[in-house]
């Protein structure tokens, strides 16, 4: 029996990385994984790989978000399970940080995780419950010096996680965020200073993206139906330090 058994689940940024980690092990746990990217070669090579759906979808395009849903609930009749996974990195202090450069980082990872809850809310609404898990940051729990429009936006994720949960909660909907700390995938090649980074971390590693699955499916499946709106770090002690 798999821990997602039955369960409808969308992955957004699953083409690769912590996305595409979780889109494999959601599939192998017996739950329906539909993969969406702009990335579109990388995203179908996954998906094939994995057993999922890939779609492209823009996480900030509102009218894609309603697309792509619609057609989920048409073939399905239902969607269980979000991952707000998409985003991205840009490293600038706040004082270099280009308004276009901060619109942009807010666009996909704050407003992307914003459409997304909105548009599922309507079927998990219907369907009485639902498990939405936003992929925050150890920067949406830390000041985050020298990427200030990133840390704005996982700071951000970390709100808006728990102001719809308390909005949810009623409806069967539970809404968590996860903070991972240093993981490693491309979006970890484009950090400054990885190297003294790894040694400051207690358990003297990053982390595989797996690690940040594992965590997830916890979240997506049954087995944390009495969590909701809560913060889970994923980031070998560095938040301890
Ligand atoms: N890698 C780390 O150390 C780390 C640490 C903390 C948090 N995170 C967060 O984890 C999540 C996954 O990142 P990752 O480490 O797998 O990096 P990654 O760069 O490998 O994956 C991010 C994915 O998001 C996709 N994406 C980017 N913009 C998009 C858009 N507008 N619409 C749809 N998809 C889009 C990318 O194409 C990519 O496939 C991100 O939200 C990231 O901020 C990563």
């Amino acid at each position: 029996m798999g821990r997602l058994d039955g369960k409808v689940c969308l992955i957004t940024g699953a083409a690769r990385g912590q996305g595409a980690a979780e889109a494999e092990l959601f599939a192998a746990e017996g739950g329906t994984a539909w993969l969406a990217d702009v990335l579109d070669a990388e995203g179908e090579a996954t998906a094939s790989r994995v057993g999922g759906t890939y779609r492209h979808l823009d996480v900030s395009d509102e009218q894609g978000w309603q697309q792509l849903i619609d057609e989920i609930v048409n073939r399905h009749g239902r969607i269980d399970v979000l991952v707000n996974n998409a985003g991205i990195f840009r490293s600038n202090r706040m004082l270099d940080t280009p308004l276009d450069e901060f619109d942009l980082v807010m666009d996909v990872n704050c407003k992307g995780v914003f459409l997304g809850m909105r548009t599922v809310a309507g079927p998990m609404r219907e369907a009485g419950s639902g498990s939405i898990v936003n992929i925050s940051s150890l920067a949406g729990m830390q000041g985050a010096a020298g990427a200030f429009a990133y840390g704005t936006s996982k700071w951000a994720v970390r709100g808006m996680t728990k102001t719809a949960a308390v909005e949810l909660a009623r409806r069967g909907i539970r809404v968590n965020s996860i903070h991972p700390g240093l993981i490693a995938t491309d979006m970890a090649d484009q950090l400054p200073r990885v190297e003294r980074m790894q040694r400051g971390i207690p358990l003297g590693r990053s982390a595989t993206a797996d690690e940040v699955a594992r965590l997830a499916l916890f979240l997506a499946s049954d087995e944390s139906s009495y969590s909701t709106g809560s913060e889970f770090i994923v980031d070998g002690g560095l938040n301890a330090v």
